[in-house]
């Protein structure tokens, strides 16, 4: 079979919920992969930032294998001799008391939610049932009803209505609105550091502790969402380090599973996360060994390898490299570390860009339409990034 046949499998026997650049994969190693055909290309879309370690990183690798040895699936049922190994060391990791694990970004965003709406019940005494939860316009926390209620994007929530009440959606960017939206019965503030799927937008510096303190001071929680921009993403370990704000609970996942499997978990302490006592939550996989053995081998890898380093170092060169092609289509290039976005002018379409891209060997996703996301894995050495950085220059100064 070759790609054709491949992509005429998925068109008939899938739905059609993606429109996917017509590539197909079938071999990955590092910041590399590769198309049936043996056609190679840089993976500057890292699956959404999953893949922060690279594909395939071998000590990842080496780590689900021996845990493929022992045992995969226990449920919560009983305990297994590795979740608290990895909860041990996400706490470390991360600077928290407590970690609560699940599988993919949308469950730690829904138990950050219901941990927080617990807590106004019973730490706050909100009357159950009135709890309100400030969010951010164009935000994105994943795809079940819960979170598209939250969502301004129509794309997302057109006809899934009814929708889940209980949301304030203020301006992104804008610490002032989410201040004035608080009233007696608001629970938590929940944003994405750097909203990544609206298109790498970057707030205004002072945002991250201008929330912080809002909070503090109103006497809520602050949940950041770094599901996308976590585990050294933005050339931090998490974005909020940027400034210093601390959220109550955060929100993690997608490089959590090392480009392995679905992991993700929220991180808070004591307070908070003790409002859940047995049968009030949980998950048949979350905490499952092979998923914490994987979870362990992906943190160190990032510690071992210096990770926040390289994004931030090669992020800024990108940038730079970027910022000097010249294109009148071309409005801005933003981002933080690793995770950037080329912005072209209103109205431009930015598909054939990526196909262009693609021929160039350079796999990369337009979001939103006029704007292409470039998220190498953060393992990318200097010399990749720059042979990369001539293809896709090349490219955006055609357009
Ligand atoms: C910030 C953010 N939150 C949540 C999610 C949802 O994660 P998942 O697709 O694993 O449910 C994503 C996915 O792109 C994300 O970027």
């Amino acid at each position: 079979m070759n790609s054709q046949d491949y992509i005429t499998l998925d068109n008939r026997y899938g739905a059609h919920n993606y429109h996917p650049i017509p590539v197909v994969i079938s071999k990955a190693r590092g910041c590399k992969v590769w198309d049936p055909e043996g056609r190679e290309y840089y993976d500057f879309l890292s699956a959404y930032s999953a893949v922060n370690q690279g594909h395939l990183h071998p000590h990842i690798v080496a780590a689900a294998k021996a845990q493929l040895e022992l045992v995969t699936l226990t449920s919560r049922a009983f305990h297994n001799d590795k979740m608290g190994l990895f909860l041990k060391k996400l706490c470390d990791y991360t600077g928290y008391e407590k970690a609560l694990p699940m599988n993919t970004g949308v469950e730690a965003v829904e138990t950050a939610l219901k941990a927080a709406r617990r807590w106004g019940a019973e730490i706050k005494g909100i009357e159950n049932g009135k709890q309100n939860i400030i969010c951010a316009a164009g935000n994105f926390h994943g795809r079940t009803l819960t979170a598209v209620s939250m969502s301004s994007d129509p794309e997302s929530y057109v006809n899934y209505g009814p929708y889940v009440p209980g949301f304030v959606r203020v301006p992104f960017g804008d610490a002032e609105a989410a201040r004035a939206a608080i009233d007696k019965n608001t629970v938590a503030i929940l944003v994405e550091p750097i909203q990544g799927e609206a298109g790498v937008v970057v707030p205004p510096d002072g945002y991250l502790s201008a929330l912080r303190k809002i909070c503090t001071e109103n006497g809520i929680l602050l949940i950041f969402d770094e599901i996308q921009t976590g585990f050294c993403r933005t050339g931090r370990r998490f974005a909020w380090q940027y400034e210093g704000a601390r959220p109550d609970i955060m929100c993690l996942g997608k490089a959590l599973g090392g480009g392995i499997m679905p992991i993700s978990a929220i991180v808070a302490d004591h307070e908070i996360m003790d409002v859940f006592t047995p049968g009030t939550h949980g998950s048949t996989f979350g905490g499952n060994p092979l998923a914490d053995a994987v979870g362990v081998a992906a943190i160190e890898v990032l510690e071992q390898e210096h990770l926040e380093e390289n994004a931030y170092r090669l992020g800024e060169h990108f940038r730079k490299a970027v910022r000097a092609v010249s294109s009148p289509k071309i409005r801005l290039v933003r981002g933080k570390g690793l995770l950037n976005a080329v912005v072209f002018e209103e109205n431009f379409d930015a598909y054939p860009a990526c196909l262009a891209l693609k021929e160039n060997g350079i796999l990369a996703k337009q979001t939103h339409g006029n704007i292409i996301r470039f998220a190498p894995p953060l393992v990318i050495t200097e010399d990749e990034l720059e042979d990369a950085l001539a293809r896709i220059t090349g490219v955006l100064a055609s357009v």
